[in-house]
């Protein structure tokens, strides 16, 4: 991220924010494919300076500290909570979730005429399947240690007790996220994949910029924001009933997650003059982008072998699928618009979300209003299903 002049009015390009004119380019997006760093590790500068508070005074900002109140009640146990003895049979799984979800699942004939899937019998395509539930759940995975760090870091840069004091209870739920699906990885599915490059660009500018509502903005909003409406589909498109119920528990915990963003930025945006809040819509926009680009799963059709002209060619054959993923901008419209950033700059951003197709969604509720965030007691005392 390079920083905005003051006087600076306009805002930047889609080439010099994305890299690319149109956002629908997507040869572009399928040129950038994730790999394992050879180290077994990958390291980001965090830039951030750790700050002291000396007003330790409990309860300043009242709605912080009640949803602080609410997650040390709503803390769960993945060893414990979750049934680990279900045995998932991948197969039998991709073909009960295709039966059950037609429409987002299956295959349109006529989009696979003249592409190397035409080709393709029965067993290849529940191998696709197959490929897509061990990149999706990946993803999850990385995602959530992406916010586990970035959790850790807004302890150390938020200025109020009441937020570090909250922050804390979300690192220890990013810690049991991340935990649940590295062993749901293990020992129900077939195989890893690196972080997908989009992503993986995302979350490196995120936890490099030093400001400390960069991280929220990044992760809080938009990330997380993504992750609960991709959870909740997924939650309730699987048939499998330990994946079910794991998301239910996970979601629990990431509408507090969202919430939190909302509560806190809501105030602190009131504060910033123009050029500081173009700054924060840029950032939102670059990383809706990212978010929108991973779902192209460029690394399954790598290891698929299917070349990029077809994908292309299934990909514009299909503009339903493209719909359905405009559908996880869900949360992140209606939070944009509370924290003021659709409507600044000559409302810029609500340009941005009516290109990709998302602004009908600002009229949803926004996450302060979740249920989820405020329950009392943990999923598994709730007995969510
Ligand atoms: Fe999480
Ligand atoms: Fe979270």
């Amino acid at each position: 991220m390079t920083t905005l002049d003051d006087n600076q009015e306009q805002l930047r390009s889609n080439i010099e924010l994305i890299g690319r004119e149109s956002i629908d380019d997507l040869e572009a997006v399928l040129s950038v494919v994730g790999h394992y760093d050879v180290e077994g590790y990958h390291r980001v500068p965090d830039n951030c300076p750790a700050e002291f508070t000396w007003d330790y005074e409990k309860g300043a900002k009242p709605q912080l500290d009640k949803l602080y109140e609410k997650a040390k009640k709503a803390q769960w146990n993945g060893q414990t909570d979750l049934d680990w003895s279900i045995e998932v049979d991948q197969e039998q799984v991709v073909i009960a979730n295709a039966e059950a979800n037609p429409a987002q699942m299956q295959w349109d004939e006529a989009a696979l005429a003249g592409t190397a899937l035409e080709k393709w019998d029965e067993k290849r395509f529940i191998e696709f399947g197959i490929q897509n539930q061990n990149w999706l759940l990946s993803q999850f995975m990385h995602g959530e240690q992406g916010a586990l760090l970035c959790t850790a870091k807004i302890v150390e840069t938020v200025p109020w007790i009441d937020a570090k004091y909250y922050a804390a209870t979300q690192v220890m739920d990013e810690a049991r996220h991340v935990e649940v699906f590295s062993k749901y990885l293990d020992e129900k599915l077939s195989g890893h994949y690196p972080m997908n490059a989009h992503l993986g660009l995302l979350l490196d500018d995120i936890v490099a910029d030093p400001r400390w509502d960069m991280t929220y903005l990044g992760m809080q909003i938009m990330v997380e924001g993504l992750a609960l409406a991709a959870f909740g589909f997924i939650h309730m498109m699987t048939t499998e009933p330990l994946l079910k119920k794991l998301l239910r528990y996970v979601m629990a915990d990431e509408a507090r997650h969202v919430a939190f963003g909302v509560l806190s930025l809501q105030e602190y945006y009131k504060e910033l003059n123009a050029a500081e809040l173009r700054e924060r819509q840029e950032f939102a926009f670059e990383a809706a982008i990212r978010m929108k680009d991973r779902m192209a799963m460029q690394e399954v059709w790598e290891r698929m072998e299917v070349p990029t002209a077809d994908v292309l060619k299934i990909m514009q054959a299909a503009p339903e699928r493209d719909d359905f993923q405009i559908l996880l901008f869900s949360k992140i419209v209606p939070n944009l618009k509370k924290l003021g950033l659709l409507d600044a700059a000559d409302g810029w951003l609500r340009t941005k979300f009516t290109e990709m197709g998302a602004i009908a969604f600002e009229h949803l509720t926004d996450s302060t209003e979740d249920e989820d965030a405020f329950a009392d007691g943990s999923p598994a005392d709730r007995q969510v299903a």
